[in-house]
């Protein structure tokens, strides 16, 4: 099990301390073109988590591959880079410039932004092209919103090599006394505890649904969630918006898991993997887990 960030949840040029705390440091996701975001407010607390519209904001390709990729190099942690597009070509462009990186251990295809208003065309097709631009292990980003399993199951027979569940659901908050929107753009994501049961579905669906790893993520703040979304089926998990509040997180967590798998008798994090399933993490054989569980995603068997 590896601990890492979630995409746009931390500046690891920023908070280099934080980054190193992590398995794993993913980048804010990266488009072809720079892009300012969105106009502020941009970001909202409500009493269930936080809503935020940032709209993709980041340098481009360009500037990111010349100025903050070899900063991020040198701080020695392997890097997932997110990659964001409007079209196909897009995340192909991206995909293409990254293969020849080194340094970029995989590539996550954020194919789930709810912050903008162009949608990316299908997620089999944008997967299918991606796998033809790289060689780099594809992590496919996804919502919770629509059928995520059967999503899931497109990115799979598209070539992902991974899922990463979940990305923010939509929400709005309105000011207390003028009623209008608080965010500038309206609606916006919605992140932080409220979106833990949501990825806990996603996941234990789309571990059914899929023979691919997981990273898991959504409303992670303390080792009881990170067990609950191993338990799921995650076999990693990421954090988010709980790194504005506490940088300290990934050290917490993972002391606070520890002791969670030491009281249920778990040798490692591996074993909780598919614990909720009923399955042994350890010993789990990933083809045969979808064979027999597939039947249960017809949605025959859920009431109401
Ligand atoms: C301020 C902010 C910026 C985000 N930016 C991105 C992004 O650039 N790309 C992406 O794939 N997800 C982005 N996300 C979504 C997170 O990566 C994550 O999927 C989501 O917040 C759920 O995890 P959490 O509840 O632990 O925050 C962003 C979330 C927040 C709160």
């Amino acid at each position: 099990m590896r601990l890492l960030n979630a995409s746009g949840c931390l500046d690891a040029l920023f908070a280099p301390d934080v980054a190193c705390s992590l398995d794993v440091f993913v980048t804010k996701t990266v488009t072809p073109l720079a892009r300012e975001g969105n106009e502020p407010i941009r970001i909202a607390e409500t009493e269930a988590g936080m809503l935020n519209s940032i709209g993709l904001a980041n340098p481009g390709i360009d500037r990111f591959l010349q100025e903050t990729l070899p900063r991020l190099a040198a701080l020695e942690v392997p890097i997932w880079v997110s990659v964001g597009g409007f079209c196909v070509e897009d995340y192909v462009v991206i995909c293409e410039r990254l293969d020849a990186e080194d340094v970029v251990a995989v590539v996550e295809l954020n194919l789930s932004c709810p912050n903008v208003d162009e949608v990316p065309e299908s997620v089999g097709e944008v997967v299918a092209a991606a796998r033809k631009a790289t060689t780099k292990p594809l992590y496919a980003k996804l919502s919770p919103a629509a059928d995520v399993a059967e999503t899931a199951r497109a990115a799979e027979n598209a070539g992902a090599d991974g899922l990463s569940l979940v990305n923010t659901i939509k929400g709005l908050t309105l000011d207390e006394r003028t009623l209008r929107p608080v965010l500038a753009r309206g609606i916006g994501g919605l992140s932080g505890p409220v979106l833990r049961p949501v990825a806990l579905a996603a996941v234990y669906a789309c571990f059914r649904a899929t023979a691919l790893p997981i990273v898991g993520m959504g409303g992670v703040a303390t080792g009881q969630d990170v067990l609950e979304l191993l338990a799921a089926g995650a076999s990693d998990v990421a954090l988010g918006t709980v790194l504005f509040s506490d940088p300290g997180a990934p050290r917490r967590v993972r002391t606070e898991m520890e002791a969670e798998l030491a009281a249920r008798g778990f040798a490692d994090a591996d074993n909780a993997v598919g614990a909720a399933h009923g399955l042994d993490g350890s010993t789990l054989d990933r083809e045969s887990r979808v064979a027999t569980e597939k039947p249960l995603h017809t949605g025959a068997k859920m009431a109401g």
